[in-house]
């Protein structure tokens, strides 16, 4: 008795007080509260005031804001989320299911927080609404079976703060609560993290094989060829060391290259003064181990310069 009185009481305040519309949103009736700028469930007692007090107006609603994501949607599966509806406001949506050839539809709904949903669906334009509400609170999901072609979605957030995430699939598996998904983000954020870690180590490697790569081709320009056996190496470098090309006159190439000598190259004077590239001679040499003679004149280098040392060690001896 005393509670119908306060709610009486209240229900003359409010009218007194608010500026509210009624607005009908797919056939629903809702109140809209031009001050606080809020929708209210026909019936309701609100606490920002807005039940009560009717003045029929069209153009208040719907309101812009109120379509939370995409408002037409024709495929004949799919979801709408939407990860924050303010308090006490209406997000709807519009389903056009006609290519869909089953008969009935199947909806999930998943909700953080109280909502009250409204389904409207109908066969053709002419045909008669038939209305499916739905009351669903907090961390729920739910199921519904319903027939038709043509689907209005209405949500409605009962909560009075705080956001609520909202998400309606129709003819998909549930894809999980909330929680699941942020989970999914997690991991999925953190394999991205690995792979563009991944692919900075592979970049790293590619990087360092290619730098590799080009150090050897500068070295494979000294020599082509990996002598195994260095001796012969160090024993020409003690009798005809390489010597930095500086001879601006000298126009015939090597002859093991055909290439001319530039200026700065390493060329080795073999003793009977024939030049070559060092690498050149180098590789000759390599080559011809156990016949190792200028390639122009044929003598022996080694020999060539054993008798060298020997006609010094003779004309030491002459001495
Ligand atoms: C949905 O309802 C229709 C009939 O209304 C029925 O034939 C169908 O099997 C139902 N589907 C599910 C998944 O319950
Ligand atoms: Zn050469
Ligand atoms: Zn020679």
């Amino acid at each position: 008795m005393n509670y119908i009185i306060l709610t009486v009481i209240v229900f003359l305040l409010q009218e007194i007080l608010a500026d509210c519309y009624k607005c009908t949103i797919f056939g629903s009736e809702f109140i809209l509260n031009k001050d606080f700028n809020l929708y209210c469930l026909p019936n309701s007692i609100c606490s920002e005031a807005c039940s009560g007090v009717i003045i029929p107006s069209t153009e208040a609603c719907p309101r812009s804001d109120s379509i939370c994501s995409t408002y037409f949607h024709s495929e004949s599966s799919g979801s709408i989320s939407i990860l924050g509806i303010s308090p006490l406001n209406i997000c709807y949506w519009f389903l056009d299911l006609r290519k869909r050839t089953k008969s009935s539809t199947i909806f999930d709904a998943e909700t953080t927080g109280h909502m009250y949903f409204k389904i409207n669906s109908y066969e053709d334009e002419n045909s008669p609404r038939i209305v499916h509400e739905y009351d669903i609170t907090k961390e729920s999901k739910s199921e519904f079976n319903i027939t038709g072609k043509y689907f209005e979605i209405l949500v409605f957030s009962m909560a009075i703060s705080g956001d609520i995430k909202v998400k309606v699939l129709w003819n998909q598996k549930s894809s999980g609560s909330y929680e699941e998904s942020k989970n999914i983000i997690i991991i999925s954020a953190s394999g991205a993290a690995f792979l563009i870690f991944l692919m900075c180590i592979i970049a790293c490697l590619i990087m360092t094989i290619r730098k590799k790569r080009e150090s050897s081709r500068v070295s494979q320009q000294i020599y082509e060829f990996v002598p195994d056996d260095c001796s012969f190496i160090s024993h020409m470098d003690t009798n005809m060391p390489s010597k930095l090309f500086c001879n601006k006159t000298l126009i015939d190439p090597c002859c093991i290259c055909f290439e001319k000598f530039y200026l700065g190259c390493f060329v080795r004077e073999l003793p009977c003064n024939h030049l070559f590239h060092t690498h050149c001679i180098d590789e000759w040499i390599y080559m011809k181990k156990n016949y190792s003679s200028c390639p122009l004149c044929m003598k022996n280098i080694f020999d060539f310069t054993s008798q060298l040392d020997n006609s010094i060690n003779n004309e030491r001896a002459l001495d």
